[in-house]
């Protein structure tokens, strides 16, 4: 079998290939991944040495390098991770959205059409749902939940699963899409709320929080997320959308607070600031039908996954200060000469 894993520089691609690489010996994984700022071809650097393993640098939306790639490569399955994926940089710059997470996934569908790929999955989330009010607990995403999206990002992620769907009744052509909640773990970019704590409290900076810190995410340990994806992709049903979830509702201030104890660090630190505009209050999921269907449920616990992520980053502040000061570029220049 010969995958494609695009975006798998970024931070749940990365997760996802060292979990290919360790578990199926007879695979071949490809990366395909732009490297924009979120994209540290240095997480790959262990993935790099193994033989079963290349990267290639393109643009998912590039159709001159995709079609020949995939002409060439003749990829068995396509697992797209590759996105623009934050989502205050959608609110100031939507076109650059627009364009990889909703013309790169039609790009890539289109060369997998053509060469035959045998299952192309696509990487969505939550945020296709909008959000739920604070104040009915009791209420959750399901599969059938209507499309709600609230972000320029959201949207972008939403038009693309259409599509993917639209591809699958119109030309048989089989996909399947995943809705995942807040992924949480080792390699994710420190502009994202977690890492952003963690980067922050280590240097005793403040800790921005926005509004009051009330808006409830539910969140889940990467290696949960890998796994479920794994899972789809063996033995999803094509035309199918699965919900993946940690059953871990959490307030931002919650999560931020779990940080800086795990961390020994004082809750004075926390400064809240301006709200984010158009805030999703709260993102539930019910991940029901992948426990039914493919037997997956979240393994790691909420505190454990923190205590491993915030090791990580503590054993890993190279890692992180390469990307703070922008070194972490200089790793593919040295790697494969200037751009
Ligand atoms: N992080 C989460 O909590 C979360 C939750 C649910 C779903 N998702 C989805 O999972 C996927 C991966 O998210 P992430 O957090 O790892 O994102 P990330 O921002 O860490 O990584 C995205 C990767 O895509 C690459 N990329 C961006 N534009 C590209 C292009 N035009 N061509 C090729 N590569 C390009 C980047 O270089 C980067 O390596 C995204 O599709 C995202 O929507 C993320």
């Amino acid at each position: 079998m010969k995958i494609l894993v695009t975006g798998g520089a970024g931070f749940i691609g990365t997760n996802f290939i060292y979990r290919l690489l360790e578990r199926y010996e007879a695979y071949d994984v490809v990366c395909l991944d732009l490297l924009t700022y979120a994209g540290n071809l240095k997480n790959l650097e262990q993935a790099l040495e193994n033989p079963r393993f290349r990267f290639i640098r393109g643009d998912i939306a590039d159709r001159q390098l995709i079609e020949p790639l995939f002409e060439a490569e003749r990829f068995d399955a396509v697992v797209n991770f590759a996105a623009e994926s934050h989502v205050d940089r959608s609110i100031s710059n939507p076109g650059v959205f627009l364009m990889t997470n909703v013309i790169g996934t039609q790009v890539l569908m289109d060369a997998s059409r053509k060469t035959g790929v045998k299952r192309f999955h696509q990487v969505s989330t939550d945020e296709v749902y909008g959000d739920l009010p604070l104040d009915q607990p009791d209420l959750l995403f399901t599969e059938k939940t209507p499309i709600h999206a609230s972000s320029p990002y959201s949207a972008s992620k939403a038009s693309a699963d259409l599509i993917a769907l639209a591809y699958f009744r119109t030309y048989g052509f089989p996909i399947t899409v995943s809705r995942c909640s807040n992924n949480y773990g080792p390699y994710q970019f420190p502009e994202k709320l977690i890492p952003l704590m963690i980067s922050r409290a280590l240097c005793d900076k403040k800790l921005p929080v926005y509004g009051n810190g009330s808006n409830v995410r539910d969140w889940l340990y990467v290696g949960d997320h890998c796994a479920a994806v794994d899972l789809i992709v063996h033995r999803g049903v094509p035309g199918e959308v699965y919900n993946i979830g940690g059953n871990t509702e959490k307030t931002n201030l919650e999560v931020v607070k779990t940080v800086l104890a795990q961390l020994g660090k004082p809750e004075s630190l926390i400064e809240f600031v301006r709200d984010r505009a158009g805030h999703d209050l709260r993102y539930a999921i019910d991940a029901s039908k992948i426990k039914a269907e493919l037997g997956w449920e979240p393994e790691t616990a909420f505190d454990e996954g923190m205590a491993r992520t915030v090791a990580w980053y503590c054993q890993n502040s190279a890692w992180l200060d390469e990307i703070l000061t922008g070194s972490y570029r200089e790793y593919y220049a040295a790697m494969y000469g200037e751009d």
